[in-house]
C-alpha cells in the first residue's frame, strides 16, 4: 500500500511551512481575501434570480450538454458571451480549472495536430493551464513573466520548426495583479503564426470593454479567451470564447465538456444575470480604480516589497512563508482577512500576502488595512 509514501510527502510539506488545512474561517470584519471583486456573490438581484430559476426550471442539469443537460437559455447565454467578447462563439464549462484543463489538452492534442505543438507559456500562468499542458503530454517553453523580449527570443529560436505554435497567458495575473500588453502580445503571436490563448479569470467583470475582459476589444487577434463566473461574477463556472470552428472542435473532442454533467440550472441562470449586470457596473469599476490608486500610494509610502500591480489585486512579498503567515495571523486578530499565498502556488521564495479589493470596500476600509499593515510588518 502506498500510504507510507503519502505520509512522507505530507511530513515534508509540514516542515516547509506549506502544509494546507481546510480550516473554517469565521467571517472577518474586513475581507481582502476573496475574489468577489464586484460584490456579486451576495447581491440581492443574483439571489432573486436563483429563486426565480427554482420556480421556473429544474435544479440539476440531469446530463451533459450533449445529452439531457442543454437548454435554449444556455445557448442564448453563450451567444451573449460571444457578442460581448467580440468573438464568433462561446462555450460554457463547469469550472475555470476544468475549462483550462480540458480545453488546452484538446487544443494541444498531439494526435490531431500530427506532431507535438510548440507551447510558449508565461512562467506565472495558473496551475490549471499547466495541468492542461501536462495532460496533453507536451513540454512547455516557459518565458519570464510578462517578458515579451524573452518570448520573442524563444519564438525566433524555434521559428524554423514547422510545428503549430501556441502562446498561453493570463490577462490580469491572479497572484501578482499585473497585466499583459495585449497589443504587443497579439502582434507577436500574429508575426509567428501562433494561437494566442488568454485566461481572463481575474479580468472578467473588472477590466476591458464594459468589464468583459481585456480581450473583449481585440477582435480577431485572440484565438481563445477563457474566463470564469467564479470571481467577479460571484458564482461558479467558466466560458471559452473564440471561433465557431474551435467551439465545434471542443464540443466534439473535449472530454471535460462531453463527459461531464452541465452545471445546475439555477447557477447558470444566475451567471447569466451576473454577466448582464457587469455591463452596467461602470460606477463599481471606477470605485475599484479609486481604491486601487489609494492603496498603491499607501503601500509605496510604507516601502513594502510589492509586485508591480496595475489592477485590483496586490501582493506584498515576504519571501519566507513563516513570516507571511505570522503577519496574516496578526491582521486576522484585528478582524482583517488577507490571503497567504505560498509555494507551489507561487515560485519558491516569493510567499506573499495577497490583497484583493472589492467594489464594496470603502475608503475607510483601505485606511484600516494600511494602518494594520503599518503596525504589523
Ligand atoms: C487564472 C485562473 N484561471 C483559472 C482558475 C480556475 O477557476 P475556477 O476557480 O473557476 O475553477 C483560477 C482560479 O483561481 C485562476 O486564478
Amino acid at each position: 500500500m502506498p500510504h507510507n509514501l503519502y505520509k512522507k510527502a505530507l511530513l515534508e510539506k509540514k516542515t516547509s511551512a506549506t502544509y494546507r488545512t481546510l480550516g473554517v474561517r469565521p467571517p472577518s470584519r474586513l475581507c481582502f481575501a476573496s475574489n468577489d471583486y464586484l460584490g456579486l456573490s451576495n447581491h440581492p438581484a443574483i439571489k432573486q434570480e436563483l429563486l426565480n430559476a427554482l420556480e421556473l426550471d429544474r435544479v440539476g442539469a440531469t446530463g451533459s450538454r450533449l445529452l439531457s443537460g442543454n437548454a435554449a437559455f444556455i445557448n442564448a447565454f453563450e451567444n451573449q458571451i460571444a457578442l460581448d467578447k467580440n468573438q464568433e462563439a462561446a462555450l460554457i464549462f463547469n469550472s475555470g480549472f476544468q475549462a483550462n484543463l480540458t480545453i488546452l489538452a484538446t487544443l494541444l492534442n498531439k494526435q490531431i495536430l500530427g506532431q507535438e505543438p510548440l507551447v510558449f507559456a508565461d512562467r506565472l500562468n495558473h496551475a490549471s493551464m499547466h495541468a492542461g499542458c501536462q495532460l496533453a503530454g507536451i513540454r512547455q517553453q516557459r518565458y519570464q513573466h510578462l517578458d515579451l523580449n524573452h518570448l520573442e527570443t524563444l519564438l525566433k529560436k524555434h521559428q524554423h520548426l514547422p510545428r503549430p505554435k501556441f502562446i498561453l497567458t493570463e490577462s490580469i495575473f491572479g497572484m501578482d495583479g499585473d497585466q499583459i500588453d495585449l497589443e504587443s502580445l497579439s502582434q507577436l503571436a500574429d508575426k509567428h503564426g501562433a494561437f494566442l490563448y488568454v485566461d481572463e479569470a481575474h479580468a472578467t467583470g473588472v477590466a476591458g470593454n464594459h468589464g468583459y475582459g481585456l480581450t473583449s476589444s481585440c477582435k480577431g487577434r485572440v484565438h481563445g479567451a477563457m474566463g470564469t463566473f467564479s470571481k467577479a461574477l460571484g458564482l461558479a463556472g467558466a466560458y471559452f470564447a473564440g471561433d465557431t470552428l474551435i467551439k465545434d472542435y471542443l464540443v466534439n473532442f473535449a472530454p471535460g465538456f462531453i463527459y461531464s454533467t452541465a452545471q445546475p440550472f439555477p447557477i447558470l441562470y444566475a451567471a447569466n444575470k451576473a454577466w448582464n449586470m457587469v455591463r452596467d457596473m461602470e460606477a463599481e469599476r471606477s470605485h475599484l480604480q479609486l481604491l486601487r490608486s489609494i492603496l498603491q500610494q499607501e503601500l509605496d509610502q510604507l516601502g513594502l516589497a510589492t509586485t508591480p500591480s496595475t489592477s485590483h489585486i496586490f501582493a506584498i512579498v515576504f519571501r519566507c512563508a513563516d513570516r507571511t503567515l505570522a503577519v496574516a495571523e496578526k491582521l486576522k486578530n484585528q478582524g482583517i482577512a488577507v490571503s497567504v499565498i505560498r509555494p507551489p502556488t507561487v515560485p519558491m521564495g516569493s510567499s506573499r500576502l495577497r490583497i484583493a479589493l472589492k467594489a464594496t470596500h470603502r475608503i475607510e476600509d483601505i485606511q484600516q488595512l494600511v494602518e494594520a499593515l503599518k503596525n504589523n510588518t
